[in-house]
């Protein structure tokens, strides 16, 4: 089935009548010629020996996970020890449930599901962040229960009530509910429980007002209370119609801080990096997830690729051929880029696969390839945090330009970027990006990438009883270890290393609008509204005796 993309070019006509077998491929003469469609795959090459030992990584993190800081938030793999960062509900099982799904893990998936019916989201002493609570805890337990009522039925125990999950993730979203009283319905993000209430926050930002809108939408349709949609969606309102005009310094690039008193944009400085980068990518994804309802979601995407296209591109001076995107403060450029900017490849390559626009899939693989780059070019092989450059097009005695540290020059010229923050938090976007360039192209290149992506992690941050985050990325040892293993490893890393290396099914990403999930920003795959997903089959693993 075609996908009822709104785009009634003439280009949009000839590809619809084309995949309907009305027409042949035409090509016109002069202004009228259509742009091709983005070169798609025939077919994938499935390699079961690597998708075995990222499955063999994920086991090993989640046994020692399982060992000594279950039912806590996290591992500390360095002295099997636990972290509640998340406020203590269980973060790393419930974000590595959707992951173990995908893995077909039926061990750890058992394990999970004994757990989520008894964690008690009323109580919690420290901090509840909306932002990282929705997208890990409601996110986890909604693609669990999409996964689970979907493609997996039958799968996991012959009752197939998954009321329970469901019931959780309601139970939840209703604790969370109270961080949208506020006057203007942009919601706080800074919360503490027992009972739920807001602490007063002034100001909130583009990601986590902008990155609520698919897990509480997709609530709302699961449960058919369209509450907690309207709620996210009214936050996200002041986003999609950005007041005042120095919030949108670029058409469709905004500011950073909105007043939760009044909606007011409070500061013209953004990005794709963190704080603003999932916003972006939600506008696009909403529109995979119903393509009648967020079309004005999609319209302000194409109106912020654009912009992107049009005045963020930059090339290093030292390497032309690379194509970074600079951050601005109000309509000046800052040349610096991070890890958690590089899910930019694959959202632009997610969107012109969407619009049938090939151009927004050539520009994503530049920056796919560009990202690979601060990953091949250091010594671990892992990319940092932070990267900056010098510009080409920028005069080199601007003040927004200076050249590289001294100490870091010989590596700038070979490698087009140096090093600004040397870390390596576990972080998936490079990984996350060359599974997007892979899905889009076939090209087995891509494979390859994130498979030394994934080895070169795999040597570096295994420690003790998991993997941990490393201090330094262009030191041989990673410079030490800080003891602790992220949720988002076993959500988002594991998921994507495992993806772009394993056989076709529901989940994985279509090239040719069937899709019948689509990924929250943590990676969970969440199903695509009743009416615009593809028809489901299902799949039916043999349990292991
Ligand atoms: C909430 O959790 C804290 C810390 O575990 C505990 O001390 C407290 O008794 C709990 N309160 C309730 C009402 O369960
Ligand atoms: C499903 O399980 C829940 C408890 O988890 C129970 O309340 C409900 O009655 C069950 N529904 C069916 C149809 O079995
Ligand atoms: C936020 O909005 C409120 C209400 O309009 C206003 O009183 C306050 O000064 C604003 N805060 C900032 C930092 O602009
Ligand atoms: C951005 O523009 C605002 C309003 O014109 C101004 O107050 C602010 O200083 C500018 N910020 C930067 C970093 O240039
Ligand atoms: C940069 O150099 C150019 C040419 O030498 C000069 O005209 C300009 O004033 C300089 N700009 C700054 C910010 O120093
Ligand atoms: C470069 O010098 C700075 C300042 O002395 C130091 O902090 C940094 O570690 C050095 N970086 C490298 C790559 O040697
Ligand atoms: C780096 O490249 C610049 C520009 O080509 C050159 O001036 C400089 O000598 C080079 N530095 C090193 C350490 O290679
Ligand atoms: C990162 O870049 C900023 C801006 O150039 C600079 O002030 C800061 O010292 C850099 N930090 C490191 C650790 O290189
Ligand atoms: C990954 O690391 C584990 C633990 O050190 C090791 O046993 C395994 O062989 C590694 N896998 C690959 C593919 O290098």
């Amino acid at each position: 089935m075609v996908h009822p993309v709104k785009v009634f070019s003439l280009f949009a006509i000839l590809v619809l009548e084309c995949e309907a077998g009305l027409g042949k491929r035409h090509v016109l003469p002069g202004p009228l010629q259509p742009r091709p469609r983005a070169q798609t795959p025939k077919s994938y090459r499935a390699n079961p020996e690597r998708a075995g030992a990222v499955r063999d990584a994920f086991d090993i993190s989640w046994r020692g996970y399982y060992e000594y800081a279950f039912p806590h938030d996290s591992l500390r793999p360095v002295t099997n020890t636990w972290s509640d960062d998340r406020n203590g509900w269980g973060a790393s099982a419930v974000d590595a449930l959707s992951t173990a799904l995908v893995m077909g893990d039926d061990q750890v998936v058992a394990e999970i599901l004994d757990f989520i019916p008894n964690i008690n989201f009323d109580n919690t002493t420290t901090e509840v962040s909306l932002f990282e609570t929705t997208i890990r805890y409601l996110g986890g337990l909604l693609s669990a229960y999409d996964l689970l009522t979907g493609p997996l039925s039958g799968s996991y125990g012959p009752s197939g009530n998954w009321t329970a999950i469901l019931a959780q993730a309601k139970h939840l979203a209703d604790n969370l509910k109270v961080a949208f009283a506020t006057p203007s319905g942009v919601p706080d993000n800074s919360l503490r429980f027992l009972p739920p209430r807001t602490t007063g926050s002034t100001d909130n930002g583009i990601a986590t007002i902008g990155t609520l809108v698919l897990e509480w939408t997709r609530l709302s349709d699961l449960t058919g209370d369209e509450t907690y949609g309207l709620l996210a969606q009214k936050g996200e309102d002041y986003l999609l119609h950005p007041r005042p005009s120095i919030g949108e310094p670029f058409p469709g690039l905004l500011g950073t801080n909105v007043n939760i008193s009044n909606g007011m944009f409070l500061d013209g400085e953004g990005g794709w990096g963190g704080s603003d980068d999932s916003f972006y990518e939600y506008l696009i994804k909403m529109y995979l997830y119903d393509p009648v309802r967020f079309v004005e979601y999609k319209e302000r995407w194409v109106t912020a690729a654009d912009s992107t296209i049009k005045y963020l591109v930059s090339h290093p001076t030292s390497r032309p051929d690379l194509t970074f995107l600079a951050m601005w403060q109000n309509r000046t450029l800052d040349f610096v880029s991070e890890h958690l900017a590089c899910f930019n490849g694959g959202n632009f390559i997610l969107g012109g696969i969407t619009l049938n626009e090939p151009r927004y899939v050539d520009f994503g693989l530049k920056l796919v390839d560009s990202c690979y780059e601060t990953y091949s070019q250091t010594v671990t092989g892992i990319g940092p945090e932070v990267f900056r450059w010098q510009d080409l097009n920028t005069p080199l005695n601007a003040t927004n330009n200076p050249p590289p540290p001294a100490n870091q020059t010989t590596f700038y010229n070979t490698s087009g970027f140096w090093i600004n923050n040397t870390g390596y938090v576990l972080r998936p976007e490079v990984i996350e990006s060359l599974y997007y360039a892979y899905r889009a192209t076939g090209d087995t290149k891509y494979q390859g990438w994130a498979w030394e992506a994934f080895v070169a992690i795999n040597r570096t941050c295994a420690v003790g009883s998991g993997y941990s985050s490393i201090r330094n990325v262009n030191a041989p040892d990673g410079g030490g270890f800080t003891n602790f293993q992220e949720s988002f490893w076993f959500a988002e890393v594991l998921k994507y290393s495992y993806m772009i290396h394993a056989e076709e099914s529901p989940w994985q990403f279509k090239v040719d609008h069937n899709n019948e999930f689509v990924f929250n920003t943590e990676a969970h795959p969440v199903k695509i509204a009743a009416g615009h997903e593809r028809k489901s089959r299902r799949i039916r693993r043999d349990t292991e005796a």
